[in-house]
């Protein structure tokens, strides 16, 4: 049986033994293993818990311990003491999982964990199936009616909403639905829950959430940097699967979607797929009126000369996977008939930025005379996802002195100025969450499919298109193919300086 998830106040995690698989790789030590560490630092974690690393490399549990917690090991000292474990093996061998169990039965005498596992997939999205269905091979993927066991799957959930269905068959032929949490990091942080707080915990912003008072929003999720040493990975990928598919449309999907009954994990996932299932898709005909892919060449500035996508390592000099996406996509539904949503991607933008900026109607009428206010743009409220968390709310105001001059002004909300508390890391957040039980934060697997449905036609559209894929220079903001995108209707993309 599974658990119920907890009471906010009691957000600590039950016995329980976590198992990553992948454990040598850059997202085990970058980002799980620091949130282990911080969760057993901020008492999160009981005394019943363990964690077991599982990769091809040959480690002591000694070393994966080190490279687990490094210097200043929580290990050597009270918390994870003696309860560390490293599974050398392959993993598509029999033998691996065999060794696993008895480690993870051993875990349970001396520490106590309660036969409660976590397994998560931090491995390339190709090991996904031999290790479900190892697990499953070893009886692993059941839980009892008095302990757990889950799943928590990485991106990318497939690359196609085929390849996301047959990936969901491999997963439900050992998981239940409730035992799965895919993961998408962007839940897991302060400020795009907050989009939920501001929306449903205030009742001053409800009304004018519609379609009345809103002309436009604008989403944007812009990186400076380029692709690095992920070449190879990314060419495989491209700006729409990589930041689109899931980041892009989960923070579009929390920010227009209608109030849930509860923030439990149904019903608020219910209305995100409501919500994405109101997204009319385009036709073929008008993708290229829709939508719009670009690809950095060299940029910046002479003392910070930056290479074209097609020079960095791993990738093809006549690479056409994009690093650059903007789409008008229509929510057709009551509160949203009408507004165009606009959103963005890019690498190499001259901004590191993520943002929902909702764009209000003008006035329907300004009894003041135009020259006063060229300094006016329309009111707007700015959920700023990161960096400088926070809000803005821009607004025009008189400009002190004889004449009536108006300028846009803003109030700012500041997560820093205002809260001494710290926002945990994506990742500490989630892994609690999957340890606790509580999937809101998670995505399920109908989610997964609305988002495939959306991204596809487009993808597939560019697939078929030979034409030459529009460039940018890099430390610019995009293809003017995107500026034409926006601008049919009069309006133009907020460019943070
Ligand atoms: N890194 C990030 O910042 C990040 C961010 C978001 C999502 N993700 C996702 O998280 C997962 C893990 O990412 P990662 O960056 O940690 O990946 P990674 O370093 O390439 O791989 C993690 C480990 O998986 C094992 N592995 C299994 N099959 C492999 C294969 N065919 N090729 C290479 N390694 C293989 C390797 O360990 P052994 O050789 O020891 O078995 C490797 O150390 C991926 O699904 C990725 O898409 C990563």
């Amino acid at each position: 049986m599974d658990h119920a998830p907890q009471l906010i106040q009691e957000r600590s995690a039950p016995p329980a033994t976590l198992v990553i698989f992948g454990a040598s790789g850059d997202l085990t030590r970058r980002k799980l293993l620091p949130a282990v560490d911080n969760l057993a630092r901020h008492g999160r974690l009981p005394d019943q818990f363990a964690l077991v690393g599982v990769a091809r490399t040959p480690m002591s549990d000694e070393q994966f311990a080190e490279s687990a917690l490094g210097g200043k090991s929580l290990l050597d000292k009270r918390q994870l003491a003696g309860g560390v474990r490293y599974v050398a093996g392959g993993y598509d061998d029999p033998e691996t999982y065999k060794r696993l169990a008895e480690t993870l039965d051993e875990l349970d005498a001396v520490r106590g964990t309660s036969g409660n596992r976590l397994f998560y997939l931090s491995t390339p999205a190709g090991a996904f199936e031999p290790v479900i269905n190892g697990l499953a091979g070893a009886g692993l993927n059941q839980a009892t009616e008095t302990s757990f066991a889950r799943l928590v799957i990485e991106k990318p959930y497939g690359r196609d909403l085929a390849t996301a269905r047959e990936l969901d068959g491999v997963v439900h032929g050992a998981f239940e639905e409730h035992q799965v949490f895919r993961i998408d990091h962007y839940l897991g942080k302060d400020t795009v829950q907050n989009v939920l707080a501001l929306r449903f915990a205030n009742s001053i912003f409800q009304p004018i959430w519609d379609r009345s008072w809103i002309d436009h929003v604008q989403i944007t999720v812009a990186e400076t940097l380029g692709v690095g040493t992920r070449g190879g990975f990314y060419e495989g990928a491209g700006a729409m699967r990589d930041i689109v598919q899931n980041h892009v449309l989960q923070v579009l999907a929390l920010a227009l979607m209608e109030p849930p009954v509860s923030f439990e994990g149904e019903n608020l996932r219910n209305e995100k797929v409501k919500l994405l299932q109101a997204i009319r898709l385009p036709t073929d005909r008008d993708v290229s009126e829709a939508a719009v892919r670009g690809q950095y060449t060299r940029g910046g500035t002479r003392e910070e000369l930056m290479a074209g996508y097609r020079e960095e390592v791993g990738v093809d000099p006549l690479s056409r996977t994009e690093t650059y996406a903007a789409m008008r996509l229509n929510v057709d539904n009551w509160r949203w008939a009408g507004v165009p949503f606009y959103v963005r991607t890019g690498k190499r933008l001259p901004a590191r930025l993520t943002e929902v900026a909702l764009q209000f109607q003008r006035p329907p009428h300004l009894p003041i005379p135009a020259d006063q206010l060229t300094e006016l743009d329309a009111d707007a409220l700015i959920l700023r996802i990161q960096p400088n968390e926070g809000i803005s709310l821009r607004f025009g105001a008189k400009v002190p002195g004889h004449s009536f001059r108006v300028r846009t002004a803003s109030m700012n909300f500041s997560y820093d100025q205002t809260f001494v508390e710290e926002s945990p890391e994506a990742y500490e957040r989630l892994l609690l969450d999957a340890l606790i039980g509580d999937a809101s934060l998670f995505i399920r697997s109908d989610e997964v499919q609305q988002s495939w449905r959306i991204v596809d036609p487009i993808i597939e559209h560019w697939e078929r298109d030979r034409s030459p894929i529009p460039s940018y220079e890099a430390a610019s903001w995009g293809p003017t193919d995107a500026d034409r995108l926006i601008g049919r209707n009069g309006r133009k993309w907020r460019n943070a300086s």
